[in-house]
């Protein structure tokens, strides 16, 4: 489970990487909110989640696992289109969609949080 999050969190680098060098070409910085929870979200929070579950054992093999990583991974980009369509369309119509997403992400880390004070050893 591990060595599978630190290749999805690398996809995410690619993708907020890119959103920043494409950003900075443009002189256009209004993707910057998508730009930074894709890179603190998706690449650092996900890399060190997938390296402590690789490292221990622990907190990998158990549900709490599963239902971190897939909260996380399918509310995130949940979160992220929402974010783009607010700030490019400027309006506030798709706010339940950044809203739903962060709320999938917020219950995959607490459901994280959870699995690491009670089961890391
Ligand atoms: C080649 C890689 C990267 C490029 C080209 C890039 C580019 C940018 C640009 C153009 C901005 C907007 C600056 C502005 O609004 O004035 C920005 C903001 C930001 N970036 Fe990146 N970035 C890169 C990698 C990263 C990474 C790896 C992280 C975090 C892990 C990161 C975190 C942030 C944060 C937190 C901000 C907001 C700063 C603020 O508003 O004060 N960036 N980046």
């Amino acid at each position: 489970m591990g060595i599978r999050m630190i290749k999805i969190s690398a996809v995410y680098f690619a993708i907020g990487m890119i959103l920043g060098y494409y950003m900075s070409i443009v002189h256009q910085y209004a993707l910057t909110p998508v730009h930074v929870h894709i890179n603190l979200l998706g690449w650092t929070s996900l890399t060190l989640a997938g390296l402590l579950y690789h490292l221990f054992p622990d907190i990998s093999r158990n549900m709490l696992t599963k239902i971190h990583v897939w909260l996380h991974n399918i509310g995130l980009p949940i979160m992220m289109i929402g974010l783009t369509l607010t700030l490019v369309m400027n309006t506030q119509t798709f706010i339940p969609i950044v809203a739903a997403g962060a709320t999938l992400v917020a219950i995959g880390v607490l459901v994280f949080v959870y699995n690491v004070v009670k089961n890391l050893k």
